[in-house]
């Protein structure tokens, strides 16, 4: 069994704040372009707002805070602008990561990170290495991640771990602790800035029975505010994970 269960069978209590909360960050260049400034200068605005996201989640005790920050499918940018965004990925990891560990925040990077430049990705696992005792928020990136991908590498080392298991009828529990996020539970709120209303390939697996939350504003202008309407759209819905109302407010 998987230190969650499935999301399926288990109901979190219901929280005041959720206790994990997953992000597609998007909006950033539409914010720049509004101010006839590059692409650029609306991501580098775009990790401020992480910061402040960040901050307001220490606050708020949540538990686990996701980030998309670059997709698998990403790469199909032009070319500068990858570039520009591998810089400032740098950047951030080399300028924020000693704040975090002040802060008690454990940090982790998911993705394919085989596409990253080796000295990108030694930063990456130092920095992972550090705040790895920290027992405050979780702060996940996903950095050339996709849903799909972590779907079949989790199959592979999955059957590469237990080869016995080939041909064999699988439980979910056989495959979560071969996906990326095995060490936090579902993201309880799933939102979305910037007004597109899909997943991009985002956690495919965890965002089953995740709260969708999609608002028009920019990345860029998400700021606590924003969160907290998110958080409270979430705390007024009814999780029912399959059952009936009914049996939700009668447990004996
Ligand atoms: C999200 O903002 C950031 C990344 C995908 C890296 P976008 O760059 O997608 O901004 P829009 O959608 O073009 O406004
Ligand atoms: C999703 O945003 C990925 C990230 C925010 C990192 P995109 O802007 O790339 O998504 P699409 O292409 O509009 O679906
Ligand atoms: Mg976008």
């Amino acid at each position: 069994m998987g230190i969650f269960g499935s999301s399926t069978q288990h109901i979190p209590e219901s929280v005041e704040v959720p206790r994990h909360i997953a992000i597609i960050m998007d909006g950033n260049g539409r914010w720049a372009k509004k101010r006839y400034m590059p692409r650029i200068a609306g991501h580098k605005r775009g990790v401020e707002m992480v910061r402040e996201v960040i901050k307001a989640c220490v606050a708020r005790n949540v538990k686990y805070l996701t980030l998309f920050a670059f997709s698998s499918e990403n790469w199909r940018r032009p070319e500068e602008e990858v570039n520009l965004l591998m810089d400032l990925f740098r950047f951030a990891l080399e300028h924020e990561v000693s704040k975090l560990h002040k802060n008690q925040v454990k940090l982790k990077v998911i993705g394919d990170l085989s596409r990253f430049e080796p000295k990108l990705v030694q930063l990456i696992h130092a920095s992972e290495h550090m705040t790895a005792g920290n027992n405050g928020l979780t702060l996940t990136i996903a950095a050339n991640y996709g849903g799909r991908w972590d779907m079949l590498q989790a199959v592979t080392k999955m059957l590469t771990h237990h080869p016995e298991l080939a041909g064999q009828a699988l439980t979910e529990q056989h495959l979560e602790p071969y996906l990326s996020m095995h060490y936090a539970p579902e993201p309880d709120l799933f939102i979305r800035t910037g007004g597109e209303q899909r997943i991009s390939n985002f956690l495919l697996w965890q965002l089953a029975y995740s709260e969708l939350y999609f608002t028009p504003t920019l990345w860029p202008d998400f700021d606590a505010a924003a969160l907290d309407m998110a958080i409270t759209s979430f705390q007024q819905r009814e999780r029912r994970f399959g059952r009936t109302s009914e049996q939700l407010h009668h447990v004996t």
